[in-house]
């Protein structure tokens, strides 16, 4: 018994920036963006949420599943950026879908999340507990960028994307995953919700926008990135005694073609097995996986029996790698 996808969607907003609209908040370029990030443009919420994204990325998946939410027995939402905190984003989008059944909860593992709410939900699948799951990423990092640190605001942007997961015959792997909070402050976002009013309170001057948004130390994140993600690659395929030939392709977090780039070489695979779509979206944080899945599930280019490796990577710090079976 394992977790199989049996269906995915995804929901971005058709709202986007390209790098000359970045050009016009802070002093950078389209050049500069493209060559040492990839990225292009990036889409951006107006009227949509972290939680009407997730809901559609989920209703999308349910429908390329043939899966009736009723039918679902956990919703997972993997979030950095829910617009709300109770209750949870899982639990409003059981409501959006009439979920009923459903056992709701929200994870945050940063751009590593909807890894590990893939594995949650593969556990909770192979023992039994679910027959059917829906795990989701969803991002509004817009909400939190510091659109005047021309350091991090080129990089992010908003999207969803979701997995139907179903338990069914097939091989079992074991996921591999990290963490290092020791290293968490290379990639932070404080709580804009520290000061109570009674014991802590927050000086004015404390109360940049700087400090509540995203902050980043960009070359620590890289060297993190392109050591760790073949690692973990690597040990993924040891620890289940599978040969990198039977992988059919890498779908990696998004963040940058250059990490892309560096793990396909330091794996010395071609780099026509690592499709990417950053160029597209940007960042969007544990919506880039899903999204990504989807894009290849609805284009055709997932082959069924074939291997994938998924890994993720990001704040934490965290990374991991799993294998899956396409359906
Ligand atoms: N436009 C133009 N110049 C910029 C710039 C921008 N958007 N951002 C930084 N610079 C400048 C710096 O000020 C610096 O100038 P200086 O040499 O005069 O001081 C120079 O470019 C080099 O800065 P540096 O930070 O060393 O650039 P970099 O090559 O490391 O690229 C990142 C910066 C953020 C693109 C890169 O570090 C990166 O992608 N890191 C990983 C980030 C990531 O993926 N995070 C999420 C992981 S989940």
């Amino acid at each position: 018994m394992t977790g199989i996808i049996c269906g995915t969607g995804s929901y971005v907003p058709p709202y986007s920036m390209d790098n000359n609209d970045i050009a016009k908040l802070v002093e950078t370029s389209d050049e500069w963006i493209r060559e040492r990030t990839g990225v292009v443009r990036r889409h951006i919420i107006e009227e949509e949420t972290t939680v009407s994204m997730a809901a559609e990325a989920g209703r999308l998946a349910l429908a390329d599943a043939g899966v009736d939410a009723k039918d679902v027995d956990l919703i997972l939402v993997s979030t950095i950026s829910s617009n709300v905190i109770l209750p949870c984003a899982a639990c409003e989008v059981q409501k959006i879908l009439g979920a009923d059944h459903a056992t709701c909860f929200d994870l945050n593992a940063a751009c590593t999340g909807f890894l590990l709410g893939y594995n949650t939900a593969v556990a909770y699948l192979e023992s039994g507990v679910y027959q059917t799951a829906l795990v989701i990423g969803s991002e509004s990092l817009s909400n939190l960028t510091n659109w005047s640190d021309r350091g991090t605001c080129i990089l992010f942007g908003d999207g969803a994307g979701a997995a139907v997961i179903r338990a069914g015959e097939g091989r079992h792997y074991l996921p591999v995953t990290h963490s290092n909070g020791a290293k968490g402050e290379a990639l932070t976002c404080k709580s804009r919700h520290d000061h109570n009013g009674l014991t802590r309170k927050l000086e004015p001057e404390n109360m940049a926008a700087s400090e509540y948004s995203m902050q980043m130390d960009g070359q620590a994140v890289f060297k993190f990135a392109v050591r760790s993600v073949p690692q973990a690659v690597e040990e993924v395929l040891e620890k289940n005694q599978v040969a990198q030939e039977d992988i059919s392709c890498y779908i990696l977090h998004q963040a940058n073609r250059r990490i892309v780039e560096a793990v396909a070489k330091r794996l010395g695979e071609p780099i026509e097995k690592f499709p990417m779509n950053l160029q597209e979206y940007g960042n969007t944080s544990s919506a880039s996986i899903p999204i990504l899945l989807d894009e290849l599930n609805r284009d055709g280019k997932l082959e069924k029996g074939r291997k994938i490796v998924m890994a993720g990577f990001g704040a934490g710090l965290s990374w991991g790698a799993s294998i899956l079976e396409w359906k």
